[in-house]
């Protein structure tokens, strides 16, 4: 079965799944988790609770010891990513957006960078050059094209990683905290395009700790305990209204922390 004939199954089936890293470190414990087609979802949890686990595991980077990960119904293990039909039509239709931008980074020019999806993909040159030259243009980076990468701010490296991910037009977007590093208009700027993604169909999974962002981003919230388990997942307004969760998984500090109120006021409270 290709994985293009997939159409009406869930992006992301996990069943059980346990990832201990090599020095016996352990990642994320017994999740269960199902992402369906043009679901938007946010990762929520404390430093360390295994957001970013979990998003390795969802690209292919990582294979848990115990559980299964389905990827549009097909069993997503090493074996079946060294198929080399299946490997390819996978990183086609999945981006993975770091949360540091540096290990992601690796050609000479800001202009490799963002043509080596679309090479990697098959694309013919003129095609490369008018994708790459769409997304300098979106992203404002046609100043640096010509930059080496790991030269550039915390922030354009973001930017060049995010232009190189979208470059492949893929499908699903794994995003590790996108608007860290970003100064406050380019964040907004992130913001907007993550919500015009949503409504073109992408399916969106985005690791933030920022709050204010989460119910403009997602249909439904997956917050991690400290025990590296789901602690609850549900609608965001829902859950971003549950003092005592948010307390309770440390995302929230007990003495500084925003009130969430049913309506749209919203302000910072120190308490005694
Ligand atoms: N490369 C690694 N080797 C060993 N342990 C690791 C490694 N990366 C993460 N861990 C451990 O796995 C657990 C989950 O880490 P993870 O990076 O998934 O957390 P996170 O929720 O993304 O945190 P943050 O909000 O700080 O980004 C932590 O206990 C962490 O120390
Ligand atoms: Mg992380």
């Amino acid at each position: 079965m290709s994985l293009a004939e997939t159409e009406d199954l869930p992006v992301f089936h996990l069943e059980a799944v346990t990832y201990h890293y090599p020095d016996g470190e352990i990642g994320i414990h017994e999740l269960d988790l199902t992402v369906h087609e043009r679901e938007r979802i946010v990762l929520l949890g404390a430093n360390g609770s295994g957001k970013s686990t979990l998003l390795r595991v969802l690209d292919g980077l990582i294979f848990p010891g115990k559980g299964t990960v389905r990827a549009f119904g097909q069993v997503l293990n090493e074996k079946n990513l060294n198929v080399d039909r299946l490997n390819l039509d996978f990183r086609r239709r999945v981006g993975f957006v770091f949360q540091n931008s540096e290990t992601q980074l690796f050609s000479s020019t800001v202009w490799d960078e963002i043509a080596f999806g679309p090479l990697h993909m098959g694309m013919s040159v003129p095609q490369i050059r008018e994708r790459v030259s769409e997304l300098l243009e979106f992203f404002g980076i046609e100043a640096i094209r010509d930059r080496p990468p790991f030269k550039l701010s915390g922030g354009e490296k973001k930017k060049v990683a995010l232009a190189a991910v979208m470059a492949t037009n893929p499908d699903v977007l794994l995003l590790d905290e996108p608007t860290a590093a970003l100064d406050p208009r380019t964040e907004r700027w992130l913001i907007d395009m993550l919500v015009q993604l949503g409504e073109s169909g992408k399916t969106l999974i985005t690791a933030t700790h920022n709050l204010d962002i989460v119910e403009e981003i997602s249909d439904r919230v997956v917050v991690f305990g400290e025990n590296h388990r789901v602690a609850a997942t549900g609608p965001p307004s829902e859950l971003l209204s549950e003092k005592e969760l948010l307390l309770r998984v440390n995302l929230i500090d007990p003495r500084f922390h925003k009130h969430f109120h049913n309506g749209d006021h919203r302000h910072y409270h120190i308490h005694d």
